[in-house]
C-alpha cells in the first residue's frame, strides 16, 4: 500500500499505492499503513528527510466516500477526524522535512496531505488538480485544511478555495501559493523534492513558529474583518442558507484563527461530524458522487454489447442544438457531418462552434492550432449522401412529425445498414416517431439540454422497439462527450420534460391565482431553484409550451382546462407576449439592461389580498415536481431511483442540495410528504394526489433510500 524507498542519502520517499482501489484514498488502512511507514522513517536517525508521492497516476483523491457516509455517529465521525489530525500533526511536527511531490491530481484530503507537509512540489501538467472540493458533496475540508490553508496563504485568499471547492492546474496553484514549486515533468520531481530537503529542509511549519503570523493578519484586521463579513453576506444571497457546509466552512476560519492551532483542528473536526451528519451532505454524497460516478462509468449501458468506437456522427439541422451538438462532438475528436436544407445554413451552424472556440483561444485557454483542427471536423452539407459511413446521425430539425419523418427515411437511405438514428425531439413519443423508420430497432432518442455545451446531462430515450446496440451505441456517445447519460422509457416529455413542465405550470397557477409574481420568482429561488418558474418560461419560451399543449391536446383527444393553460393561452392568443427571444412576456428586456417583470401583469392577474407564506410557495413548488418524478418510477419512464435524482439536478435544476427530487421526499419524510400533497390536493387539486403507491409507502413508513 505504501511503498518505503530510502536512496544513498538516505532519503526516505512514502509511495501510496493502493492495490484495493483504482485510485489512492484515505482510508483507515492507507492511514494506518501510512502511519507505519511515517514511524519507521521518523525512528531512523539516518533518515534527513520524507518525500511524499504516489506511483498511481493521480497522487490522492481524497477520503473515501464510501468510509464516511458509513460511519454511523457524530462522535464517530469526529474521533475519525482527530485520529487523521494527529497523523498529520507527526508529520509535521516529526522533526524531519516532508516534502510533497504532487505528481498527479491531489483532492480534498489529499491536497490537506500536502497542506501538513513543509513544502509541496507539482509537476507543471495542465491535467493535475489541486484543490478543496468537500463543498461540493456538503462536507468541509475536514484533514485540517480549514485551518492550514488561510494560515499558508491568508485568510482572504482562502475563502473562495475553501467555500466554492475551486479546483485550480498547477499553474495557478503556484500564483496562489497553494504549491511552493514546480517542475516541467515527472521525471524532475522527486530528484527536485530530494534537493530541497538536502538544501533547505525546513522540518517546522510556519504556523508552529513562535513568531508566526498570519499572512494579511488575522480575522479581525479591518480589511479581514470585512472580508469575512462580506463573505457570509455573499454567501446567504447565493444559497439562501440551504447549504450548512459553507457556512461551516465560515466559522472554521473565523473561530478556529483565533485559536491555537491544536485546539483549531478539534473545532473543525467538530464542525465536520455536523456536516457529514447532516442530510444535504448525505443526499449530495449519494447522487452527486456515487450515482453521478455510476452514470458516467456507463451502469446503464447494457452489458452484452461489446464497447463502440464511434468515429464519425451526423447531425441534421444547423440550428441552436444541431450547433451545440456538433460543437460538443468535434471537441471530443469525432468527424461531424452537419447537415441543414442549405449549405449557407449548415455554415451558420458551424459558425457557432467557431465563436465558442475563439473565445477559448482569446482567454489563453486553447491554442489557435487546436481550435482550427476542431473546427476542421465539421464538415457542413446539404446533402443526405454525405451521411453515409456515420455511426451515429442525430436529427435536430424544427419539432415538426411529418418533416421528421422525411429526414428519417431519406437519412436511413444514405446511412450503413448498422448505423444508429437518434431524435433529439423534445416532446413527440420515440416509438411513435420510430414507425417511419425502416429499422426501428436502430431508432432512439437523445434528448440533449440548452445550451448544449453547458448543459452535463443527455436523456436516451429507449423506443418500445431499440435495441441494445442502439441504447450502447448512444451510451458511449454521451460518455464520449464527457456528458453524463440517463436511459429512460418513452413517454410524452421523457422524464425531464415531465418534471421540468410541472415546475412551469406551478408558477403559472400561483400567477393566476394572483400571488405577487415577484415572491413566486424569489421564492423559487429561496428554494434553490436556478431560475423563477417565470423567467425560466420566457426562456424556453412560452410559445412552445403553447404549441407543446395543443400537440398534446389534439394526440390525446384531452383538453387542458388548468388555469395553467389558460395563463400561456392569454400570453400568446390575447397579449402576443411569446418570451424572451421576442422581447417580451412574463418580463420585458428593455435593451441592455436587466429584465423586469412585466409591470402590467398585476392588471392582467390581480393580486390576491391573501398572501400565501414562502414556506408554501416554496413547498408547491418542490412538491409538484417530486410528485411527478415518483409518478415516472412507477410508470417506469425512469428505471431506478437515482436516475430520478440525478436527472432532476441535472437536467431541470431541482436543487443540489436536496440530492434530488426522490431525496427530497426522503429527507422531510414519505409520511409527511404524503399528508402535505393530501392537504394542497384538497386546496389546489388533484395534480398534488399522491399515488397508492406513495400512499401505502407512508403506512409502511418506507423511504426510497434505506
Ligand atoms: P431550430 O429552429 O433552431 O433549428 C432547426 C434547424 O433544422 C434549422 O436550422 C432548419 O433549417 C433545420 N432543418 C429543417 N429542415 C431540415 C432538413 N430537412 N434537413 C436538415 N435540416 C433541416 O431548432 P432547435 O431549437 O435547434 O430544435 C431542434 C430540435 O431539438 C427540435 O426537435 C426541438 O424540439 C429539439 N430540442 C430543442 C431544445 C431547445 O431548448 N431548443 C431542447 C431539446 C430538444
Amino acid at each position: 500500500m505504501i511503498n518505503y524507498i530510502q536512496d544513498e542519502n538516505n532519503i526516505v520517499t512514502l509511495s501510496f499505492n493502493m492495490t484495493e482501489s483504482p485510485v489512492n484514498v484515505i482510508n483507515e488502512g492507507s492511514m494506518l499503513a501510512f502511519g507505519e511507514a511515517l514511524e519507521k522513517a521518523l525512528a531512523d536517525t539516518n533518515v534527513k528527510g520524507i518525500v511524499l508521492t504516489s506511483s498511481k497516476k493521480e497522487f490522492l483523491v481524497g477520503a473515501d466516500l464510501n468510509m464516511i457516509i458509513h460511519i454511523k455517529t457524530a462522535v464517530e465521525i469526529q474521533n475519525a477526524a482527530n485520529r487523521l489530525h494527529q497523523l498529520f500533526r507527526r508529520m509535521e511536527t516529526g522533526g524531519k522535512p516532508v516534502v510533497a511531490a504532487i505528481n498527479g491530481s491531489a483532492l480534498g484530503g489529499g491536497y490537506e496531505f500536502c497542506l501538513a507537509c513543509h513544502y509541496r512540489i507539482a509537476v507543471n501538467n495542465s491535467k493535475i488538480e489541486i484543490g478543496l472540493p468537500e463543498v461540493m458533496l456538503g462536507l468541509l475540508p475536514g484533514g485540517g485544511g480549514t485551518q492550514r490553508l488561510p494560515r499558508l496563504i491568508g485568510i482572504q485568499e482562502s475563502l473562495r478555495p475553501l467555500m466554492e471547492g475551486q479546483k485550480v492546474r498547477p499553474q495557478q496553484a503556484l500564483q496562489n501559493k497553494m504549491v511552493d514549486a514546480l517542475v516541467n515533468s515527472q521525471e524532475e520531481l522527486i530528484p527536485a523534492a530530494k534537493e530541497w530537503i538536502l538544501k533547505t529542509g525546513n522540518h517546522i511549519q510556519p504556523w508552529d513558529k513562535k513568531e508566526f503570523k498570519i499572512p494579511g493578519g488575522g480575522v479581525n484586521t479591518p480589511n479581514n474583518a470585512m472580508v469575512l463579513a462580506g463573505a457570509a453576506g455573499l454567501l446567504r444571497k447565493k444559497t439562501f442558507g440551504n447549504y450548512p457546509a459553507p457556512i461551516a466552512i465560515l466559522n472554521c476560519v473565523y473561530e478556529g484563527l483565533q485559536l491555537p492551532f491544536d485546539r483549531a483542528l478539534q473545532m473543525e473536526a467538530r464542525y465536520f461530524a455536523q456536516c457529514v451528519m447532516s442530510d444535504v451532505a448525505k443526499n449530495m454524497i449519494r447522487t452527486l458522487f456515487f450515482s453521478m460516478n455510476d452514470a458516467n462509468k456507463g451502469i446503464a449501458r447494457p452489458k452484452n454489447v461489446p464497447p463502440i468506437e464511434i468515429k464519425k456522427i451526423g447531425i441534421l439541422g444547423a440550428g441552436m442544438m444541431g450547433a451545440g451538438i456538433a460543437y460538443v462532438s468535434a471537441n471530443a475528436g469525432l468527424e461531424v457531418v452537419l447537415k441543414d436544407v442549405t449549405l449557407e445554413a449548415a455554415g451558420n451552424g458551424k459558425k457557432y462552434s467557431h465563436k465558442l472556440l475563439s473565445e477559448k483561444v482569446s482567454k489563453g485557454r486553447m491554442t489557435k492550432e487546436k481550435s482550427e483542427e476542431i473546427l476542421s471536423r465539421i464538415q457542413c452539407t446539404e446533402s443526405s449522401g454525405d451521411l453515409s459511413g456515420c455511426d451515429l446521425v442525430i436529427e435536430a430539425v424544427f419539432e415538426n412529425r411529418e418533416l421528421k419523418a422525411k429526414v428519417i427515411q431519406e437519412t436511413e437511405l444514405a446511412m450503413d445498414i448498422n448505423g444508429v438514428f437518434a431524435s433529439n425531439t423534445s416532446t413527440l413519443p420515440i416509438t411513435g416517431l420510430a414507425t417511419a423508420s425502416s429499422r426501428p430497432q436502430n431508432f432512439i432518442g437523445l434528448h440533449f439540454f440548452s445550451p448544449v455545451d453547458k448543459m452535463p446531462l443527455v436523456e436516451i430515450i429507449k423506443g418500445k422497439k431499440s435495441s441494445d446496440y442502439a441504447i450502447a451505441m448512444c451510451v458511449d456517445y454521451v460518455r464520449k462527450i464527457k456528458k453524463t447519460p440517463i436511459v429512460v422509457n418513452d413517454s410524452r416529455g421523457f422524464f425531464t420534460s415531465r418534471v421540468f413542465s410541472t415546475y412551469l405550470f406551478e408558477g403559472f397557477e400561483m400567477l393566476a391565482e394572483g400571488i405577487k409574481p415577484s415572491s413566486i420568482e424569489n421564492i423559487a429561488k429561496a428554494a434553490g431553484m436556478p431560475i423563477g418558474p417565470l423567467a425560466v418560461a420566457d426562456e424556453v419560451s412560452i410559445e412552445l409550451a403553447y404549441k407543446i399543449n395543443k400537440q398534446t391536446e389534439a394526440d390525446t383527444g384531452v383538453k387542458n382546462e388548468s388555469r395553467a393553460v389558460f395563463v400561456i393561452n392569454k400570453f400568446i392568443e390575447e397579449l402576443g407576449r411569446p418570451g424572451k427571444k421576442a422581447g417580451k412576456g412574463f418580463y420585458d428586456y428593455p435593451a441592455g439592461e436587466k429584465k423586469i417583470l412585466w409591470p402590467q401583469l398585476s392588471q392582467q392577474f390581480p393580486i390576491s389580498e391573501n398572501q400565501p407564506s414562502s414556506e408554501i410557495i416554496k413547498k408547491r413548488l418542490l412538491h409538484i415536481q417530486a410528485l411527478e418524478t415518483v409518478r415516472c418510477l412507477e410508470e417506469k419512464v425512469i428505471t431506478t431511483g437515482k436516475d430520478g435524482d440525478l436527472g432532476s439536478i441535472l437536467g431541470i435544476g431541482f436543487p443540489p442540495h436536496t440530492g434530488g427530487a426522490l431525496s427530497y421526499i426522503d429527507s422531510i419524510g414519505v409520511k409527511k410528504f404524503v399528508f402535505e400533497c393530501e392537504q394542497f390536493t384538497r386546496k389546489f387539486g388533484n395534480r398534488f394526489r399522491p399515488s397508492k403507491k406513495l400512499r401505502d409507502m407512508a403506512q409502511r413508513d418506507e423511504k426510497f433510500y434505506s
